[in-house]
């Protein structure tokens, strides 16, 4: 059969009947909304490329991922700035260091909630490299180490589950043997398996002071073209023991996202990230767009190309358009 006995327009004629069929549904319990935890502000500090996002120091952390659980969304993922950053990010593993000391405050205030921690060194080196420097290039084997180091430490500070950002060889394996031998097999591990050397994360790196001092992340992030290549990063990870997979960024991975939930059935999560959100607010403060309509229409797309879960900055606010 075909026109004018098929009509598509008869389904879009009323709201009642474009909801009866809509295919794909946002709800706050899909995103995780990530958090920036820092050393060097005393009171909530906006960042400047990512309108509504902020630093916030300790003592004030605990209250906006309080405002994220009773909006309805389950987890939240840190990132620390530190006060002092040397060659090796050592102070990602005191006991005593900013995303300890968050992850401590946010368990106490918000039980329920769940923490999830990025597992990084960028974040902590003096060079915002991911890893040890060795001949003008990241020594991924050394780097596995202390990234295990990092998890571990994390675990004992109470979190509910690391997520490795740093695309090493190796390190899932290597951080479930470190969280295994410390008594921690039932702390999951959810890896940025896909994550591409990308030109969308530039807010993020403002933020947490983090771009790297020379060079680039290309030895180690994965290249943009590349989407068979991101399917065996996935596999590896998961063969290495996984729980959940990442990719990221999404908006321009939306194949990669499709194509590793037809081929996997683990978790799969994708990071709307800081470029992306930025994009966003560009448009709406031009003018351009309106902001509800624009911020759904992106989370759905990444929903719709297959993602379980979506990391996204866009979380408290989407949750509360999802509510009204
Ligand atoms: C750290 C890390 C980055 C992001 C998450 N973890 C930045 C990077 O790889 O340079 C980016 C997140 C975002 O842009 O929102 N390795």
């Amino acid at each position: 059969m075909s026109f004018p006995e098929n009509r598509f327009r008869r389904l879009r004629k009323t709201n009642g009947l474009r909801t009866l069929v809509t295919e794909t549904r946002l709800h706050p319990t899909d995103f995780v909304y990530p958090i920036f935890v820092s050393e060097i502000v005393s009171e909530p500090e906006e960042i400047k490329s990512m309108p509504g996002i902020f630093n916030y120091p300790l003592g004030k952390v605990a209250a906006e991922a309080k405002r994220a659980y009773e909006l309805g969304i389950p987890a939240v993922l840190l990132f620390g700035t530190p006060s002092k950053k040397d060659a090796t990010g050592s102070e990602s593993l005191k006991p005593d260091g900013i995303i300890q000391k968050a992850v401590a405050e946010i368990k106490n205030a918000v039980p329920e909630l769940v923490v999830i921690t990025d597992v990084c060194l960028c974040e902590y080196t003096d060079h915002g490299h991911c890893g040890i420097i060795r001949d003008a290039d990241v020594d991924n084997d050394a780097t596995i180490d202390l990234l295990a180091r990092q998890a571990l430490s994390y675990a004992e500070a109470g979190t509910d589950m690391v997520a490795p950002s740093d695309m090493m060889d190796g390190r899932v394996e290597a951080i479930r043997q470190a969280l295994d031998y410390g008594g921690f097999e039932s702390l999951p591990i959810m890896s940025y398996a896909a994550k591409f050397c990308s030109a969308f994360y530039g807010p993020f790196r403002e933020a947490v002071n983090s771009a790297p001092k020379f060079g680039d992340r290309k030895t180690y992030q994965m290249d943009p073209p590349n989407a068979r290549e991101a399917l065996r990063e996935i596999e590896e990870d998961m063969d290495e023991g996984a729980d959940i997979l990442m990719v990221k960024p999404a908006l321009a991975y939306l194949d990669i996202i499709n194509r590793a939930r037809i081929q996997f059935d683990e978790p799969l999560a994708a990071y709307n990230v800081s470029g992306e959100y930025a994009m966003v607010k560009q448009m709406v403060s031009s003018g351009l767009a309106d902001e509800k309509r624009l911020t759904l229409e992106v989370l759905t797309s990444i929903k719709r190309a297959g993602a379980d879960i979506i990391i996204t900055y866009h979380a408290l606010d989407a949750a509360r358009w999802l509510r009204e």
